[in-house]
């Protein structure tokens, strides 16, 4: 495919005309910008076609039937607004993820990357709401170009979908005249005991984690996205991600992780105003001015020995989770919601929680009263050389710091878990809040 014809699929907020787009759908998802390059390839594109649609009826490509197909998927399930807050954070935790890091490519201005986060936010708005990335979409073009989306959602309801944008370290340098503007803590992480990190599944200018409840629908977020950053942003790595390991909201069952223990217990959950307040979103006072609202987003990916796992003993399990597999409850006793007792001590006359598990490691108690709010998800990328299980925990946390990241994973260092887990790729990104209506993603950090 030749570039010209790439470029084709380049949506914008005033990108291709709206057709079957319902009225409510139309003032949500469109950013008062103004017309980009980029915009105006595809609004001549988008407007020839719309003419043709119209002008045909529904013979070109069944019109009447694609918007129908269009409408419904609004109908079905999207996912709540987030208010000041991106979604994809508090939001219930869906079943499926498709993270993926980009990186701006070479030479490309300030005036590129805000023209692709004013697309971004524009297809990322529509696909929320269960809709193509523009409103001649997958099906509704002309036959001589490609389509605008690709199609493979095309019938699927939103899926609860949520998009969630960030701003790794490296994209704050001369290139974009944003050296300035870079939070203090907005560095490249500090390398932990035991890492073993591959570059090329870490790190990156540009974020973006899809959720949703059809891991067809995530992936579709993502490859559109993708394929709207051409000749802006390229793909530096990505993942794939099945069944949440952590929970926000009490109506949530506790998922099990791939050592098959209760994950997500003791995690923030969305009501929890007070806990969000002092622990994920960064408030006006702690500044940048452009990230009052959001928060930071920690990705790793952490490999699990399953194999070595499956043969350790039940009881060794537990004692390096520090929690019962079963239920789930602290090995101090009580349920799954029981406060862990650290002082409480065992039949043998030892703590009955290892004072080198994981959750005692890891709790608020011995942390200075550190909290994050994590929403990990599974993964299983085929088998190793060795014949094993390429599998572990794609670990992503919101917290208001960065720093309180890195205070946690320090003082896992001695981790009982450690033995059974290697951490193999990393990230961290600041997370803007959610652009204010009509505003693109990082509006507040660009001036657009
Ligand atoms: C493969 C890696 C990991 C696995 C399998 C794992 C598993 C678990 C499990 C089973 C729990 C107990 C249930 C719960 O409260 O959710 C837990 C709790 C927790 N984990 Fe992890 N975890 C992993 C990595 C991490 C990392 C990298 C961090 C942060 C640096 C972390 C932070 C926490 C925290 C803060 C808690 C709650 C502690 C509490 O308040 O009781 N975990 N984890």
């Amino acid at each position: 495919m030749s570039d010209e014809e790439q470029n084709t699929a380049a949506v914008g907020p005033s990108g291709p005309a709206a057709s079957a787009r319902p009225a409510a759908a139309d003032a949500a998802a469109e950013p008062e910008k103004g017309v980009s390059r980029r915009d105006l390839i595809g609004l001549a594109i988008g407007a020839s076609a719309t003419s043709l649609v119209v002008g045909a009826g529904a013979g070109l490509v069944g019109g009447a039937a694609y918007g129908q197909d269009q409408a419904r998927r609004i109908m079905d399930a999207a996912a709540p607004a987030s208010g000041i807050h991106q979604p994809g954070i508090t939001t219930p935790v869906q079943e499926h993820l498709h993270f993926a890091a980009y990186d701006m490519m070479a030479r490309t201005t300030r005036d590129d990357l805000a023209e692709l986060l004013s697309d971004w936010t524009y297809a990322a708005n529509r696909m929320m709401q269960g809709l193509d990335v523009s409103a001649t979409g997958a099906l509704g073009g002309s036959p001589d170009a490609p389509p605008d989306d690709t199609g493979e959602a095309v019938g699927l309801p939103a899926s609860n979908l949520t998009i969630t944008f960030g701003f790794g370290p490296s994209l704050f340098d001369a290139r974009f005249g944003l050296e300035g503007q870079r939070p203090a803590g907005l560095e490249r992480l500090p390398a932990f005991l035991n890492d073993d990190l591959d570059p090329l599944r870490s790190d990156g200018d540009l974020c973006i984690q899809a959720c949703a409840d059809d891991p067809q629908v995530a992936v579709h977020a993502i490859r559109n996205l993708s394929r709207i950053a051409f000749g802006r942003a390229t793909i530096r790595w990505s993942q794939l991600g099945f069944g949440r390991t952590s929970k926000t909201t009490a109506s949530q069952t506790t998922p099990r992780n791939l050592f098959g223990f209760k994950d997500g217990t003791a995690n923030i959950l969305a009501d929890d105003t007070a806990a969000l307040e002092e622990n994920v979103w960064v408030s006006a006072s702690e500044g940048p001015a452009w990230l009052a609202g959001g928060s930071y987003l920690v990705a790793r990916r952490i490999a699990m020995l399953i194999e070595t796992w499956d043969r350790t003993r039940l009881a060794e399990q537990d004692r390096v989770v520090g929690r019962d597999k079963g239920a789930g409850a602290p090995l101090s006793g009580g349920d799954e919601f029981t406060a862990p007792d650290f002082s409480a001590v065992g039949p043998t006359g030892k703590p009955a929680i290892d004072p080198r598990s994981h959750v005692s490691l890891a709790h608020p108690d011995n942390n200075g009263g550190i909290r994050i709010l994590r929403r990990g998800y599974n993964f299983v990328d085929g088998t190793t050389d060795l014949g094993r299980l390429n599998a572990g925990l794609f670990f992503l946390s919101f917290q208001k710091s960065p720093d309180r990241f890195v205070t946690l994973q320090k003082a896992l260092s001695t981790d009982a878990m450690g033995e059974y887990i290697r951490h193999v790729g990393s990230g961290l990104w600041a997370v803007p809040p959610a652009p204010a209506a009509g505003a693109s993603i990082g509006a507040g950090l660009l001036g657009a």
